[in-house]
């Protein structure tokens, strides 16, 4: 029985960039109503081809821009009285008005669209972004195949999940991997480096690999692996609300001589991360958080991950 002065309730909602949409699903024009952050959110791309976050509601009498609303030019117009509004959230028109009244303005999200991904910046307190994502070499890339994605939606905070990477011990006990691998992490600015190697199982047999992960926040992770194959996995978990997070994997895959050979190879793979997958989502969605677990020499980096963790958080003792 675990007393319940050491358990608590991590924040939900951590600085970052996160990813809201997959460049593809957004051509120039399109407008969609989106929900992150326990926020009504609208996305757009404009005429021009930027993509573009606002709040949602229209200051004018509250309509969802994100439902009927259209794109003009480098704005979206409000489906109700055609109000329009920029990427930067100021009124750019009303179509029936001498004057545009100076409160006519949505809140904005700054958003970066790299690796085929869209994303934007949170901050708990609404501050600027306080670093970049980096563009992948892989992505775009002859060599490299285009994504694949899979997704979920789980019952679970950020850093629970992100503190999977260097918890070595369960890839062994609960994914059943032939080894338990030998892991280290360290800290970077934002970026946690952990290093490990594994046994996977494969159609084709067991294969040991080395796995490289970068965690860039909780919003953004890459994870390298080589072995069988040269594999990136490029992950995003963005928090829907206090409850559920939304987890995305785009895999891309070194293209083999063989073009069947690439895509035996990358269903295999593809198939072993989302088994793994779907055992930790019931860890996951029923677990508690517990600020000072009791750990064992045996275990990962724990303390590195959680001490790299807090950083995220506005109030850092939350953590
Ligand atoms: S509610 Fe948006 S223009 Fe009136
Ligand atoms: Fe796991």
């Amino acid at each position: 029985m675990i007393p319940t002065s050491q358990r608590m309730e991590l924040p939900p909602y951590a600085m970052g960039w996160y990813m809201v949409a997959l460049s593809h699903e957004l051509e120039p024009g399109a407008v969609r109503p989106i929900h992150y952050f326990g926020r009504e959110l609208v996305l757009f791309r404009t005429e021009a081809g930027e993509a573009q976050v606002l709040d949602a509601y229209c200051p004018h009498l509250g309509a969802h821009l994100g439902h009927g609303g259209v794109v003009k030019g480098d704005s979206v117009q409000c489906p109700f009285h055609a109000w329009a509004f920029d990427g930067k959230g100021r009124c750019t028109d009303v179509p029936y008005a001498k004057k545009i009244p100076p409160k006519a303005s949505i809140r904005s999200w700054e958003v970066t669209e790299v690796n085929g991904l869209i994303m934007v910046w949170f901050h708990p307190d609404d501050e600027p972004p306080r670093w970049q994502v980096p563009a992948l070499p892989e992505i775009g890339s002859e060599d490299w195949t285009p994504y694949e994605h899979r997704d979920w939606t789980i019952r679970a905070r950020n850093q629970e999940m992100a503190e999977n990477g260097v918890d070595t011990a369960h890839f062994h006990y609960l994914h059943r991997t032939s080894n338990m691998p030998e892991a280290s992490a360290s800290i970077e600015g934002h970026v946690l480096r952990i290093q490990s190697t594994t046994g996977m199982k494969t159609p084709r047999g067991g294969v040991d690999g080395v796995v490289t992960v970068h965690e860039h926040g909780f919003g953004f992770t890459t994870t390298r692996f080589t072995g069988l194959v040269e594999t990136l996995l490029v992950a995003g978990v963005t928090p829907i609300d206090e409850e559920q997070v939304h987890l995305r994997f785009n895999f891309t895959i070194r293209k083999l001589g063989n073009a069947n050979a690439t895509t035996g190879v990358g269903r295999a793979f593809i198939s072993e991360i989302t088994r793994q997958v779907t055992q930790d989502i019931p860890i996951w969605e029923n677990k508690v958080y517990l600020p000072r677990p009791v750990l064992c020499d045996g275990d990962g980096p724990i303390g590195v991950f959680r001490k790299w963790a807090r950083q995220f958080y506005v109030d850092r003792d939350a953590a």
